[in-house]
């Protein structure tokens, strides 16, 4: 660097910068191509979000349970889930929403402490099992199929008490409970989910401790998680292949979200670093899936940080060679939850981060734009083309295989009905989404919508809305109520297309 006078370089950054999504699609407009036969359209919420009837039937209590009655604090407008939108009592309504959508199918969640409250052993509760059977034949009767997650972060606290997802026994827990309702409800779902998000499991319940259960063990604790995340995923899916699939027909997948890393500038070290991002991110999931074991940056940076640290080994646990075969090919497609976008830089001059994470691990700066639109959650900025690059990285990264949305959508925070913003979102993000598949020739069949109501949205309680039916939450009767959005949705449904104009 020495030889270039300072001009020069800043002359350089700026040449650089001209490529990224913002100028690509500076005179973006929204495709009027069509979906193509047989796209399948549905909506999303899970089980705390929406059910409350928290200690109601005999359900056990179960981490967001005890981690927001003891730390009230952790959310935003001091909400709790304990009623939520209600649905325990009110799923009848939920379904009627979805009904005048005129949904394929609806992803909804399980609580395990439903089915059984101390989350392993013989005890399952009757009442549980009853309410998501009548939810079930509900569905069945207005002709909505399934999606059904097992688990979205709820872990029952009896076995949060003997480590949670940091014990290896998790594994077992975890296939006795899948191996419940594969028996009692696999003649109604079609499509099975075994865990929902693992970097939100992972890094936020047992790094950072921002969500329940609230262990911080930065570095260290979220590792050991996500090797028991998957393979308590590669066992319950194993189970699924060998003893359900042959006689009930379903598929079966595990969900992983991920934002989109754009690299900051042309530069061959800023690519690098989004690249690497990427595999830190959606990689540390999704390689041991779907190619086997955690991508090579992530066992390379972790093993060299971790010795310059000071540390005796990797703090990345290894597979074995009989567990990278384990996880692998444990997937009937790639199920995809997106949100947003972040610019990526490399770190110039660093031999090694003195702070022990998983963020500090993948060796990068990331940031988001000012100049990004934002909705109501603060680091939730709206940039509809990182969908669409992502989807082409998703081809290139693991082949041409089936990808389906299973999460997509955008906040609001006043209650409107007239939520002018999520039609321009939902618009937005489905168009790159349609580009994608027209000219990448990615795989998309399937667009989930989150949500179909509005329901209690984690530490933003809630001031972060994210329905297309508003539910007014100090109402005792909860009344689900229309916003546009919802006949936005529905027109695409029926319409197979974005705009008034290609109807
Ligand atoms: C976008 O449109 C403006 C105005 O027509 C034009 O000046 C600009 O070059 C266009 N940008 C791109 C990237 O095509
Ligand atoms: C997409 O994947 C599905 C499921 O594997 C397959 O049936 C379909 O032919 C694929 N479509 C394209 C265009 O490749
Ligand atoms: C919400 O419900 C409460 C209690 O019934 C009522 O006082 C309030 O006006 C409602 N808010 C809206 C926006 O409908």
């Amino acid at each position: 660097m020495g030889i270039f006078s300072t001009s020069l370089v800043l002359l350089a950054v700026a040449a650089l910068s001209a490529a990224d999504g913002d100028d690509e699609f500076a005179n973006y407009t929204i495709t009027d191509r069509k979906f193509p036969d047989g796209f399948t359209f549905g909506v999303a919420t899970a089980a705390y979000q929406i059910e409350g009837a928290w200690n109601i039937d005999g359900k056990g209590e179960q981490v967001w349970d005890t981690f927001i009655h003891e730390r009230p604090e952790r959310v935003d407008d001091l909400s709790t889930g304990d009623v939520a939108s209600d649905s325990y009592h009110r799923y009848e309504d939920d379904v009627r929403c979805m009904k005048e959508v005129g949904v394929d199918y609806y992803r909804f969640s399980i609580a395990w402490s439903r089915i059984i409250p101390d989350g392993s052993g013989d005890k399952v509760s009757n009442e549980g099992i009853e309410y998501y059977t009548k939810l079930f034949k509900e569905l069945k009767a207005n002709g909505i199929k399934t999606m059904v997650t097992l688990y979205h972060w709820d872990l029952p606290t009896a076995l949060e008490k003997q480590g949670g997802w940091l014990n290896p026994k998790i594994v077992e827990w975890f296939q006795q409970y899948a191996l419940t309702c594969y028996t009692l409800f696999g003649e109604y779902v079609d499509v099975w989910v075994t865990i929902n998000e693992p970097k939100q499991i992972c890094h936020t319940g047992y790094g950072n401790g921002a969500y329940a259960p609230g262990v911080v063990s930065p570095g260290v604790g979220e590792y050991m998680c996500a090797r028991h995340v998957l393979l308590a995923h590669a066992g319950a899916w194993r189970m699924f292949d060998e003893q359900f699939r042959p006689r009930l027909g379903s598929r079966n997948t595990i969900v992983i979200d991920s934002d989109w890393y754009e690299p900051a500038t042309e530069s061959e070290a800023d690519r690098r670093a989004a690249e690497d991002k990427l595999q830190f991110v959606h990689g540390m999931y999704a390689h041991p899936v779907f190619k086997g074991d955690w991508p090579q940056v992530m066992t390379d940076n972790v093993a060299t940080f971790s010795r310059l640290q000071g540390f005796k080994g990797s703090r990345l646990p290894a597979f074995t060679r009989q567990e990278v075969d384990f996880v692998r090919g444990t997937y009937d497609f790639l199920a995809l939850n997106h949100y947003t976008t972040y610019m990526v830089s490399a770190i110039e001059g660093q031999e090694y981060p003195t702070e022990v994470s998983w963020d500090t691990d993948s060796g990068v700066n990331s940031y988001q734009k000012d100049t990004w639109q934002t909705a109501a959650i603060g680091w939730f900025k709206i940039v509809p083309w990182g969908f669409g690059k992502i989807l082409r990285w998703l081809k290139a990264t693991y082949g041409d295989i089936e990808i389906v949305i299973t999460e997509n959508g955008v906040s609001d925070r006043t209650g409107t009905l007239r939520d002018q913003h999520r039609i321009d979102y939902f618009k937005a993000y489905m168009s790159h989404m349609l580009d994608a598949m027209y000219d990448g020739g990615v795989n998309v069949t399937a667009y989930t919508a989150w949500s179909i109501i509005d329901n209690f949205e984690w530490t933003q309680g809630f001031n972060a809305k994210l329905g297309m039916y508003y539910v007014n939450m100090s109402d005792p009767l909860r009344p689900r109520i229309a916003k546009d959005s919802s006949k936005y949705f529905s027109s695409i449904i029926s319409t197979r297309c974005l705009l008034d104009s290609c109807q």
